[in-house]
């Protein structure tokens, strides 16, 4: 059957003729595509062409050095083709009515913002999302902030990022999945459904905004985890480690990508042809739009690679389609044109990627299709986004320490008095962590008021603040204004200890919530150290003291050290923010919901084990995680215990489990056939709780070093008290094949250690022969 959709229509005053959509199989659509952008192009000036490569920073909230107030009239010249992170639907409207009605092609506006981990509902940082482990959540996330953003007149979200992080100094760690290839697969696929929908199927009804992959490629990989900073790699390790996340987002359909600031291979992947066209589309087979970072065509110049000009050409030539804010395209690509150092083609190929995408997009059908006043106010931080919000983030926390000897201190009893103390209890602007511009935080609770809801008269609560969140005023105060964060107050800090010390003596229980504050992890937030800031352990050890039992809350955007902590408080939970943070915290802490979520990212017990990640290549001389005594000529450290305090994977609940040996179907297999291994997991403990059965894979001699642990598939399962279910995971060639030394995708015969477990160290092990 053939469908007949409406006309579209030209909103370039009528210049261009109006084509019939008559088209439903995706050649045909392809086809009338290709016509109505050809016949668009063919009415183009070359000034016109390179508007439409011309995207710019709106000027209400920055995220980097230049800022632009000229939007109107670049609209009105038609030399605007995207703009991003205006807030008011209303307002994008009045822009795109200048671009639609007063530009010569009428051509409509793509409008974008960071939307990272919502609009304004919340989620925890993407990071806190991983480790739900719960791929429906994290999928219902992104849509929810998809819906919110589209009702608010937003077509484009830079998001998913899906850039590996193995090392916790990088403050950006908050914004991705973590460390494993495999969960960092999923969740990006899952985020490009949440966000897209079936926004690009032309019958499409669902909500839906355009993902953009980022940041293409390696920008995770920054020596010394300092942001920004080089990045060196073999193509091997890109292969099997790096690019696996940014090829399933590819895979499941993400209609942009943005490429990085990093070099890749000492050529800035801004300009790198081998990434952004031999790897992206021809290898991946990516048919959308490539938008750079952040001005990194001007930035190439402090790379060492000489100027704007010649750095905008090199850009273009190597497949970037978008120029997101360095004015390079639009001020230099007519010159370069001039001069023969690009084609007319040149051009024209990223015009029409940017037009394809627009078209796409329906917004030359109705430019205005995204957000209205009325959608607006029925969808934003409605009553259910805001419960699923708040039954997500309480999935995301990660319960890492809950007493000593089998005596668990949560969840708590609402009775007696209770003190909540730290920096981050009063504020409402941090509470949802690092990029969430479009955060209203007048609508959100602060912890203390979450608690003193959810206590009513069931138990005294009291409060202070306790301590600042480092010893240096200014950068309390300054660094928040600049994250658009009210500043958590600079206190006097021998005042503020002995507030607190006074309260915990009243009280049976003393709940801290510290850490960083939004501020202090996402962009440009590198940490030469992850213990907890000096004025915090001050505030603690005086805490300590009182004997009271210490329930420390750790705010974090990043693996942080707890080494000290895990010895002298009695439970430490992992918090990722987010708007529903306060209720969603009384829900675990007082045993509504047992908490569920496991890390994605291993905890190191000091500093200078970074980047410390699981699934590392083995040496020549294995050490143990967990070994305590140094050995002579061996990869350990003279002054640590070996590897993680808490593992990748990790994560407690308000149950135990118990793990059976594992079964398999067969101990051998050949390349097409499959081994079911299997294990009984029962739930030993006294309650209903939700674990998250972990598969992983070692392959003992291979053509290439390969990984000491694979992550390769994991079960989240609820269990009632005492009950036992037999968890099966399927093996088959693709949870075993890898990039060989020829980069060929191969599955090699031979042995491979099978472990199942709660985590990445507590597995139980067997193995299995392929033929
Ligand atoms: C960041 C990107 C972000 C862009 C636009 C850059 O500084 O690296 O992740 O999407 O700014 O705000």
């Amino acid at each position: 059957m053939t469908l007949r959709r409406t006309t579209l229509i030209c909103l370039a005053c009528c210049q261009i003729s109006a084509a019939a959509m008559a088209a439903n199989t995706p050649a045909e659509e392809k086809a009338e595509m290709d016509r109505f952008v050809t016949e668009l192009m063919s009415r183009m000036t070359l000034e016109e062409k390179l508007g439409q490569l011309n995207q710019q920073p709106s000027d209400e909230i920055a995220t980097g050095p230049v800022v632009n107030s000229n939007a109107s009239k670049l609209a009105a010249e038609g030399k605007l083709s995207s703009i991003f992170n205006i807030m008011d639907v209303e307002k994008i409207h009045a822009l795109q009515k200048i671009a639609v009605e007063k530009s010569r092609l009428g051509i409509p506006i793509l409008f974008g913002m960071d939307v990272i981990h919502g609009y304004h509902t919340i989620f925890p940082l993407p990071l806190g999302l991983s480790c739900t482990w719960d791929m429906e959540a994290v999928r219902q996330a992104a849509h929810i902030a998809a819906v919110e953003a589209a009702a608010n007149g937003v077509a484009w979200t830079f998001s998913p990022m899906v850039d590996i992080a193995l090392d916790s100094r990088w403050g950006r760690q908050a914004e991705g999945a973590g460390e494993d290839p495999y969960l960092g697969s999923l969740v990006a696929e899952a985020m490009v459904r949440g966000y897209q929908g079936d926004l690009f199927n032309p019958d499409g009804t669902e909500a839906g905004i355009m993902a953009c992959v980022k940041h293409f490629a390696l920008y995770g990989a920054a020596e010394a985890g300092l942001d920004y900073n080089t990045v060196d790699m073999s193509h091997l390790r890109m292969y099997n480690q790096y690019f696996p996340p940014y090829k399933a987002a590819v895979e499941a359909g993400a209609g942009s990508v943005m490429s990085s600031f990093n070099i890749v291979d000492g050529i800035p992947a801004t300009a790198n042809r081998w990434l952004l066209t031999e790897v992206l589309r021809e290898q991946w087979g990516f048919k959308g739009m490539v938008v750079t970072d952040y001005a990194s065509i001007h930035e190439m110049t402090s790379h060492g690679l000489g100027s704007l000009k010649d750095n905008a050409a090199r850009a273009l030539l190597a497949g970037t389609d978008m120029d997101m804010c360095a004015n390079g395209f639009i001020g230099t690509l007519k010159q370069s044109l001039d001069e023969g150092k690009v084609a007319m083609e040149d051009i024209d190929r990223a015009c029409r990627r940017v037009l394809e995408t627009k078209y796409r997009l329906r917004l030359f059908k109705d430019p205005y299709r995204f957000g209205s006043k009325k959608e607006a106010a029925s969808v934003t931080y409605c009553k259910e986004h805001r419960e699923t919000a708040r039954r997500i983030t309480a999935e995301s926390f990660v319960l890492l320490k809950n007493g000593t000897d089998g005596h668990p201190v949560l969840p708590l009893e609402m009775k007696g008095t209770i003190a909540l103390i730290g920096p981050m209890i009063d504020t409402r602007t941090d509470i949802t962590g690092s990029w969430s511009m479009p955060q209203d935080a007048t609508k959100y609770s602060t912890l203390r008021e979450g608690f003193k809801r959810a206590l009513a008269d069931k138990a005294q609560l009291l409060c202070t603040q306790g301590c600042n969140l480092t010893d240096n005023p200014k950068t309390q105060q300054a660094v928040a204004k600049g994250h658009n964060c009210e500043p958590i107050p600079f206190v006097d800090s021998r005042q503020a200890m002995m507030e607190a010390v006074e309260i915990a003596r009243k009280a049976d229980v003393v709940i801290c919530a510290m850490g960083e504050c939004a501020w202090m992890n996402g962009e440009g937030t590198s940490r030469s150290r992850l213990e907890m800031y000096p004025p915090q352990r001050r505030l603690l050890e005086a805490l300590r003291q009182t004997g009271k039992p210490i329930v420390l809350l750790n705010f974090a955007g990043r693996g942080t050290v707890l080494t000290w902590e895990s010895e002298n408080v009695d439970a430490i939970m992992n918090v990722w923010y987010g708007s529903e943070c306060a209720d969603a915290l009384c829900d675990v802490l007082f045993g509504k919901v047992s908490p569920s979520g496991r890390l994605t990212v291993s905890m190191p017990r000091s500093t200078g084990q970074e980047p410390l990640y699981y699934n590392r290549l083995p040496t020549g001389r294995p050490v143990p995680d967990g070994t305590k005594d140094y050995r002579v000529w061996s990869p350990n450290y003279l002054d640590a215990v070996q590897g993680p305090l808490y593992p990748f994977g990790y994560g407690l609940t308000y149950s135990t489990f118990s793990y059976s040996d594992i079964q398999l179907s067969s101990r051998t297999m050949n390349a097409d056939g499959s081994i079911t291994a299997s294990i009984v997991v029962k739930n030993t403990g006294g309650r209903e709780a939700t674990e998250v059965v972990q598969l992983y894979i070692h392959d003992i001699a291979a053509s290439i070093s390969r990984p000491v642990k694979e992550l390769k598939d994991f079960r989240r399962i609820t269990l009632k008290a005492g009950e036992s279910r037999n968890v099966e995971f399927h093996i088959t060639a693709d949870k075993l094949k890898f990039y060989n030394y020829n980069l060929d995708y191969v599955l090699e015969s031979g042995e491979f250690d099978i472990m199942i477990g709660p985590n990445s160290r507590d597995v139980k092990k067997t193995s299995i022969t392929v033929e």
